[in-house]
């Protein structure tokens, strides 16, 4: 995994936007994976800035984003498909029908997980992944302790997930307990990933990344094994990694 330090959320923003952007101009056709969450908002703020301003077109690109609950129609504010359309889609010339993100019927709806692997093939793969990154670890929905050769399917979101996320609902009881999500193995299909990494919160699991070794109870500790990984990280997320000796800035 290369690192990329940068000073705060808004330099991680600008730079993920900045990467993206050069991706869609090298290759207009480009796959982008992308997620949902408070992480990756300022990138899409400054995608939809630069589009007004320098007309990158999305005219060709196809996006699939990570995950989605399950339970929650298209058009409920918390669902993942309206936060996307809210924060990026509408705001740029992307066509709605190459907007895919995946959606399960209930818990037991198995073959949606199928459907979206064949989708993700049919399209010719994904050129660039962006992801954040839980505070347990977690990409996409994929809790600690999922297999590294799970592929997209219903998963049990962790208490801890369900209490980050709560921030987003009304109540507790409204957030979702389950989500269909890409699996790890399909994440790491990807051609290339960027990981977003910013604020205080994820600096203990940040530290953790960079200090064990590869194992499922930290779902993103598998990416230091994809030849083509960028994480771009903020001060505030390095806090305790720079502070330890013998970690990867001593
Ligand atoms: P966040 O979520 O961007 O809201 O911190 C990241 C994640 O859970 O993957």
């Amino acid at each position: 995994m290369k690192l990329i330090e940068v000073q705060n959320y808004d330099e991680m923003s600008k730079l993920a936007a900045e990467i993206i952007i050069e991706q869609v101009q090298t290759k207009t056709n480009s796959v982008l994976g992308l997620a949902t969450g408070g992480t990756p908002v300022g990138m899409y703020q400054y995608l939809m800035k630069d589009f007004t301003q320098n007309k990158t077109s999305y005219e060709q690109v196809i996006t699939l984003n990570l995950d989605e609950y399950i339970g929650l129609e298209k058009d409920n504010p918390q669902s993942y498909s309206y936060f996307m359309k809210e924060q990026l889609f509408n705001h740029i010339n992307i066509p709605e029908n190459q907007t895919y993100l995946p959606s399960a019927k209930s818990v037991h709806d198995e073959e949606a997980g199928r459907n979206y692997e064949k989708l993700i093939e049919t399209v010719g793969g994904i050129d660039m992944q962006i992801l954040g990154i839980g505070e347990n670890g977690h990409i996409g929905f994929n809790e600690p302790g999922t297999s590294f050769s799970s592929t997209t399917g219903i998963v049990k979101l962790a208490d801890s997930t369900r209490e980050a996320n709560a921030r987003y609902f009304t109540k507790m009881e409204d957030v979702p307990t389950h989500a269909i999500s890409m699996g790890i193995s399909t994440i790491m299909k990807s051609r290339q990933i960027v990981l977003l990494v910013s604020g205080v919160k994820k600096a203990p699991i940040l530290n953790q990344l960079f200090q064990t070794d590869v194992n499922e109870n930290l779902p993103a500790s598998i990416l230091k094994k994809h030849p083509d990984v960028t994480v771009i990280a903020d001060q505030e997320a390095l806090s305790i990694l720079k502070e330890k000796k013998g970690s990867v800035f001593s």
